[in-house]
């Protein structure tokens, strides 16, 4: 054996985007690929409650002993309730076991690792287009991975109907890997009433739902965006939660999630899921980082904190929304006002999408996926300008 016994990989096209983005030498070069929060000077901010909580964390200069594999349980429990609702009955009827992630990544992973091991002969169910990493966590695990059709690019629509006629035709037992919110890389949501009539076939059929939510908070408001998430959890008998404060704490490098599984009683048979999870998560990584974890528990755990994160939080998910306005009335596409959240797909194809860098130094991800919230008012006009070119 050598190491260059290994099958040779290509650099895949997105690794390709990053890197010619690295090598452009043009001042006025524009990210609008990479998915993280930018405001308006361009830069990704340290939002003050976070600041507030790490300066508390740092002057009580606490041990850095390990904590427990299933990691941190004041910002496991704070996340359970931030999603579900205190009063959601999964809570109160303590039906519920939650570990924390290195990040909603490091608990797709796991969840992989989870559905092999419960369900080995399980499908499961994956939007069509999704975000490409989403899926490798369960691909490296061995699960069977099948696409259900979600967004038809030719018309820039949501095809709920087509959705529903695949998850028709699972297997009972097969999981559904959904979007809790802001689907990465359409911004195309279900409406509340899509949501109900989804809960129904998947609790009918007998499947199992994978929720990952990563951007709780920056479509409609913390609440609205977790519609479908409590709805779920209150019809389906079992289900998965993949969470990450990634996105709404602006904690991305601190790796920082949870994975739920919500069963059908508080019991042993739960206890038992906790043993497995547990088990996987020390097989995957041992003990999850903590920096993160212990900052989102501080600001959970202290209301003038919250409030000012949920402040912060809600100035971000407007000037999201005010960027779509602006970006709508530039190229005019109705999809713009009516997608959520930090992403959409524009109908550029790859050589459009090259173009686009090679011309004006603007990189979008090679499915034609933007985020907006790279955008700014004054870079606006130009990108708009520059994409409208390439539309033709
Ligand atoms: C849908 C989805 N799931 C998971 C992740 C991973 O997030 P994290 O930073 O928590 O690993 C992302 C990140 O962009 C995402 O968009």
């Amino acid at each position: 054996m050598s190491f260059d016994a290994l099958e040779p990989l290509t650099v895949d096209p997105v690794s390709r985007t990053y890197a010619a983005l690295a090598m452009d030498p043009r001042v006025d070069k524009v990210d609008l690929g990479i998915g993280v929060y930018r405001d308006e000077a361009g830069g990704s901010p340290l939002m003050a409650a976070v600041r507030e909580a790490q300066l508390r964390l740092a002057t009580a200069a606490g041990p850095k002993t390990y904590l427990r594999p299933s990691g941190n349980i004041a910002y496991c429990r704070a996340t359970e309730a931030l999603v579900l609702g205190a009063d959601h009955p999964v809570l109160t009827e303590n039906r519920i076991v939650t570990v924390q992630t290195p990040g909603a990544g490091g608990g797709l992973r796991a969840v992989g690792e989870m559905v092999r091991v419960l369900a080995p002969k399980a499908r499961v169910w994956a939007s069509d287009p999704t975000w490409g990493p989403q899926l490798m966590g369960f691909a490296a695990a061995g699960c069977e991975i099948v696409r259900y059709p979600y967004f038809d690019r030719a018309t820039n629509t949501l095809t709920f109907d087509a959705m529903l006629a695949a998850l028709k035709g699972a297997r009972e037992g097969d999981f559904v890997l959904l979007h809790g919110c802001c689907h990465n890389t359409t911004g195309e949501d279900l409406t509340p009433a899509q949501w109900d009539q989804l809960a129904v076939v998947l609790r009918d059929g007998g499947l199992t739902p994978i929720v990952d939510l990563v951007y709780q908070g920056l479509s409609e408001g913390l609440v609205e965006d977790v519609y479908g998430t409590r709805l779920l959890a209150a019809t389906c008998p079992e289900m998965i939660l993949i969470t990450s404060a990634s996105k709404a704490f602006g904690i991305y490098r601190d790796r920082t999630g949870t994975v739920s599984m919500i069963g059908r009683e508080a019991g042993e048979v739960l206890a038992n899921v906790e043993r497995w999870l547990t088990r996987v998560v020390i097989s995957l990584w041992f003990q999850p980082p903590d920096g993160g974890a212990a900052i989102v528990a501080e600001v959970l755990g202290d209301p003038v904190l919250t409030q000012a994160w949920r402040d912060e939080l809600e100035a971000m998910r407007t000037r999201i929304v005010d960027l779509r306005r602006a970006l709508h009335a530039e190229l005019g596409f109705d999809f713009l006002l009516r997608q959520k959240g930090m992403f959409s797909l524009l109908p550029l194809d790859e050589a459009a999408v090259g173009r686009l860098a090679a011309e004006d130094g603007i990189y979008v991800m090679p499915d034609g996926r933007i985020n907006v919230a790279s955008l700014n008012q004054a870079i606006l006009p130009r990108v708009a300008t520059a994409i409208r070119r390439q539309l033709g």
